[in-house]
């Protein structure tokens, strides 16, 4: 199940994005915003951080205007490891190296084809454990 969030300058790929998720009948709950009128982008990406942090979700999608800013506010959410993403090598890797849990892309940077490529290579692709995982650890382990 997936969360998925964005501001206004995302709004267009979110609903793309839910267009694929429907379509791949995969479940998602939109955490919104739901229209082009401005919005703040903080308290959107927090809030689906801490759902996918607290287990309620798998996975997060959110889209910003660059992405950038719903992936600095993601990122302060304990358990949080998001990735922006804006090619299909970072979208693997970093599923496979970050177990990334969050996936932020920029609705004002990339087009609709490249960034449904991103999102399936990234839902699609498992992390890989090995020497990775003390990595993670040793974020973790700053976090505490
Ligand atoms: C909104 O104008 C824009 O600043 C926002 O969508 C995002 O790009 C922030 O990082």
């Amino acid at each position: 199940m997936i969360a998925l969030g964005c501001d206004h300058g995302g709004y267009r790929l979110k609903e793309i994005i839910k267009n694929y998720l429907d379509k791949n009948k995969i479940q998602y709950k939109d955490f919104g915003s739901f229209s082009e009128e401005s919005v703040d982008y903080p308290e959107i990406a927090i809030n689906v951080s801490e759902e996918v942090a607290k287990g309620n979700y798998d996975k997060g999608i959110l889209c910003c205007g660059t992405g950038v800013g719903v992936s600095i506010a993601s990122n302060k959410v304990k358990g949080i490891r998001a990735a922006l993403v804006g090619d299909c090598f970072t979208a693997k890797a970093t599923r496979e190296h970050n177990d990334s849990n969050v996936l932020c892309l920029g609705g004002r940077v990339i087009g609709e084809e490249l960034a449904l490529m991103i999102v399936d290579t990234w839902l699609r692709t498992e992390f890989i454990g090995k020497h990775h995982t003390k990595r993670l650890e040793q974020i973790a382990k700053y976090e505490k």
